[in-house]
């Protein structure tokens, strides 16, 4: 069975998504909206996390109260537009650990090739959430997602802002079983490998670099 697409279509984050899409949208603006954008999304991700009960003190007494155990969480960040949801996903789990995975196109080849991949060690006691804002082929993700799971996390998932139909489909059939989290389905990829009508580049558009 293919694990579920969650469709986000909470209307603060598609507010927010409509003034990234804009291109006049400034760089510190984009990064501001995409921080937000970040936390609301992490609502989302972290809807069915596991809880244990602990035992605190109120006021008044002592009672078993539900916690989630952040430190057994671990955002992986794709490079480099991944970076851009760290801040505001780690805002609302602060005790989760980062990992990152760096990968580049063999031009030749088309091939994705790994340059980086440092990960928290004990990943078979943690739970990964995996972050690139823009699914478009899905490439990158497969291949991310291929050498994390050598790793053995315990569960993962998989979160984009925008996605393309052909890089969901990819990721279901590499990674059937890991569900996928996304803001947007946009109509397709250009001839550039672009999601249109999508937000353009993100990580350009994140550090200011065109
Ligand atoms: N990566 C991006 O940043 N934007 C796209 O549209 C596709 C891939």
């Amino acid at each position: 069975m293919t694990a579920p697409v969650h469709h986000i279509t909470h209307p603060l984050i598609q507010h927010k998504l409509t003034l990234m899409r804009q291109k006049d949208r400034s760089t510190s603006n984009f990064r501001t909206l995409m921080n937000e954008i970040s936390m609301l999304m992490a609502y989302e991700v972290t809807r069915d996390m596991p809880m244990q009960l602990v035992e605190i003190e109120t006021p008044l007494e002592t009672m078993m109260a539900p916690m989630i155990d952040g430190k057994k969480t671990v955002f992986v960040s794709i490079l480099r537009a991944g970076n851009g949801f760290l801040d505001g996903m780690l805002n609302v789990v602060p005790g989760a650990r980062v990992g990152h995975v760096g990968l580049y196109r063999d031009p030749r080849t088309l091939v994705a090739v790994e340059y980086y991949f440092k990960m928290p060690h004990d990943m078979q006691e943690r739970d990964a959430i995996v972050l690139d804002p823009m699914l478009a082929t899905g490439n990158s993700a497969v291949a991310a997602v291929d050498r994390l799971k050598e790793t053995a996390p315990r569960s993962i998932r998989f979160v984009s802002l925008v996605s393309a139909p052909e890089g969901i489909a990819n990721m279901q059939k590499h990674h059937p079983d890991v569900p996928i989290y996304t803001a947007a389905i946009d109509r397709e990829l250009n001839s550039h490998g672009y999601i249109v009508p999508g937000l353009g580049d993100a990580g350009d558009r994140l550090f200011g670099t065109k």
